[in-house]
């Protein structure tokens, strides 16, 4: 026997002390994993930083996501009232009758219109017709079909018409509903949302008109034509601020600036008008050449 092992066994020498080592050997990592843990979690409770995980904080941190939420979810719907969405979109056609609108306070342009009924204008206002775009170019989320009718009802009456006012709907059942509660007063409000819009309505009724001028080829009359069909639908009238047609006193900076300039800005876009007017299938030159137009009919 070497004395290593003596010395080895001199440590456990009866079974009553094996059995201690061994529950030791179990029990001291346990109480030191306990009394880890402990300290880890005190410190999170007590120590620096430790507000992070209180309930309060993490409210505070979620706050903005839990209250569009909350409030889109209670949010009163607030609609428009006729003469509100008339102004802010639908009369940037309709008050001077644009693509040939029917002009509000003109009897004889709505008399034939009013006359096969609200349900069918109403259809004709949701669905489009001609210039006319769907909706006059508004969101089903910002504006509903209530709105869209009460709009009907007020040009309607401003032009002769005797329409009742369209029943308020019931209280919005879906959240997609609730949610344009909160956008809709918002588009509504303000003249730039309204130009806006009425720009993005102006686009959307020229999507019909812009293969017609994309064909009419590189011929001299080929600006008139494009003019005709796509650029009118603003310049005519001036919507959302653009250079009124034989305006001289408006496009008199915009000429000193260079035909160059005003090429450019007609093919490129600029501001509230799009890239070649919203006919993205003009060629360069025509859409040149209808700007040398309406240059020169308003020198
Ligand atoms: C981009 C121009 C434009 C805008 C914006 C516009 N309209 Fe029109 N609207 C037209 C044109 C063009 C017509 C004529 C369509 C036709 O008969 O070919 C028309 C026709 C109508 C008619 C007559 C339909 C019928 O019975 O013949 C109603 C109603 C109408 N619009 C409602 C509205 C309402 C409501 C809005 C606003 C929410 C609006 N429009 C916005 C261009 C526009
Ligand atoms: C959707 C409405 C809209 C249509 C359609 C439209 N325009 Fe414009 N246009 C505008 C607006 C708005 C401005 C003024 C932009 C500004 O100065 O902020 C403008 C300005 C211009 C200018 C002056 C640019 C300058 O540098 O001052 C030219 C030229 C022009 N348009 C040509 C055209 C031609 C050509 C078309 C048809 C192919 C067309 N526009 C169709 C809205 C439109």
């Amino acid at each position: 026997m070497s004395e290593a092992h003596n010395e080895h066994e001199s440590l456990i020498k009866t079974p009553k002390q094996l059995i201690a080592a061994v529950i030791a050997g179990f029990l001291v990592p346990i109480v030191i994993i306990v009394l880890l843990v402990n300290y880890v979690g005190n410190n999170a409770l007590t120590g620096a930083g430790s507000s992070a995980m209180t309930e309060k904080a993490i409210a505070e941190r979620i706050a903005p996501v839990a209250h569009v939420e909350v409030k889109d979810a209670n949010a009163p719907r607030v609609y428009q009232t006729g003469e509100q969405l008339y102004k802010a979109v639908c009369a940037a056609c309709h008050a001077s009758g644009v693509a040939g609108a029917p002009k509000v306070g003109s009897t004889e342009d709505w008399a034939p219109r009013i006359k096969p009924g609200y349900d069918d204008m109403l259809k004709i206002a949701l669905a489009g017709k001609g210039g006319m775009p769907a909706r006059g170019g508004t969101n089903p989320d910002d504006v509903t079909d209530y709105e869209i009718g009460r709009a009907i009802v007020y040009m309607a009456n401003a032009s002769g018409g005797k329409l009742q006012e369209p029943a308020e709907p019931a209280a919005p059942a879906s959240g997609a509903a609730a949610a344009s509660g909160a956008a809709a007063p918002a588009a509504a409000s303000g003249a730039d949302a309204g130009s806006a819009a009425a720009a993005a309505a102006a686009m959307a009724s020229l999507k019909t008109a812009a293969p017609a001028a994309a064909s009419a080829g590189g011929n001299v009359d080929a600006g008139k034509k494009l003019y005709d069909t796509v650029c009118m639908a603003c310049h005519a009238a001036g919507v959302a601020g653009a250079p009124k047609f034989g305006d001289k006193a408006a496009w008199a900076p915009r000429i000193a600036t260079g035909i160059e300039t005003l090429h450019n800005a007609a093919l490129k876009g600029l501001n509230a008008m799009p890239p070649k007017g919203g006919a993205a299938n003009a060629s360069d030159d025509d859409v040149k050449a209808a700007v040398d137009y309406m240059v020169s009919a308003a020198k």
